[in-house]
């Protein structure tokens, strides 16, 4: 049965939603402040005073660094799914010490790797998350029909309402991380932490999902944060780079003054070249690990 049809079945109307997922709604956007965070595992300190003084709404950063740096460490950090000390804002008001779920109203978070397991549809995970979590800050619960109105013209605007009625358990890797994309998109959230979202995409998805993020950011005014190993796509979709290593900001600013051969040879231990290609675009080629 099509997305189409199981939907009309659920009671779903197939007209044009309220603008929800439909491009061009702006939104006012938000702003993000980190002060001092430091958080680790236990005893043991990952992510030592890190300071972002200003996130804007609106824009991608993307979080890079080395295996083991520390960026999905981060990044639970700011979903608040790991106890940290310092100070994470969002548009004035603290975040850290809030309940999980007070957090989850403002912040969605898509792992790096998602849950094995789950015996639901791509639907069903998506109106099931809407209504334990309505969308938005100080949302209202959402009706059965609402939530999959909502879940429906997501997946839609993503390229996957096909997938809607498949089983997460029985999707391809690739499939699997664009329907964790949904889930985390699903919530409307001010905040948007993706933790490579792109690694198991083929060319074309890769190019998809940025692009949709990238709009997405700008018509809602969200904080992305994009943890990226994939320098080409970080240059091209980003607005902002900070780069990690060794659980401290080793660099941060606008892609081109960052993604600079010192960076790449002093973090990533790596010779490497930046050039623009022919249509302009930043392009890293790393030549060689260095020695030591
Ligand atoms: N659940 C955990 N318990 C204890 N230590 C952890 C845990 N998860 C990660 N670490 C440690 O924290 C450090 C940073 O890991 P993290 O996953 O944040 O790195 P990363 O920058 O995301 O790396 P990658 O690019 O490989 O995903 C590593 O030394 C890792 O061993
Ligand atoms: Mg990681």
């Amino acid at each position: 049965m099509s997305a189409a049809l199981e939907a009309s079945r659920m009671g779903v109307q197939q007209r044009p939603l309220a603008g929800e997922w439909q491009a061009g709604t702006p939104a006012a956007a938000s702003r993000l402040e980190i002060g001092g965070l430091t958080l680790g595992y236990g005893r043991r300190i990952i992510v030592r005073d890190c300071t972002l003084a200003s996130l804007a709404g609106g824009h991608i950063t993307a979080l890079l660094g080395p295996n083991g740096a520390g960026k999905s460490t981060l990044l639970r950090g700011l979903a608040g799914l790991l106890p940290a000390r310092g100070s994470v804002k969002l548009n004035g008001q603290e975040m850290i010490g809030r309940s999980l779920e007070a957090r989850a109203r403002h912040i969605t978070y898509m792992p790096q790797s998602l849950p094995q397991g789950v015996a639901l549809t791509v639907m069903e995970a998506l109106v099931g998350a809407l209504k334990a979590s309505p969308p938005g800050a100080g949302g209202l619960p959402v009706s059965g029909r609402e939530a999959a109105e909502l879940a429906l013209a997501l997946l839609e605007r993503l390229g996957i309402a096909h997938l809607a009625l498949v089983g997460l358990d029985r999707l391809s890797g690739g499939q699997r991380q664009m329907a964790g994309l949904a889930q985390a998109l699903v919530r409307k959230p001010e905040v948007l932490l993706l933790d490579e979202p792109t690694s198991a995409l083929d060319l074309r998805y890769q190019l998809q999902v940025m692009r949709l993020v990238q709009q997405l950011t700008r018509e809602k005014g969200l904080v992305t944060v994009v943890v990226l190993h994939d320098l080409g796509l970080a240059a091209r979709f980003a607005d902002h780079i900070v780069v990690l290593g060794d659980g401290t900001i080793c660099a941060e600013g606008e892609p081109e003054r960052t993604l600079t051969p010192a960076m790449l040879a002093e973090v990533y231990g790596v010779s490497a070249r930046v050039e623009r290609c022919s249509h302009g675009h930043l392009q890293i080629m790393a030549d060689a690990p260095l020695a030591g």
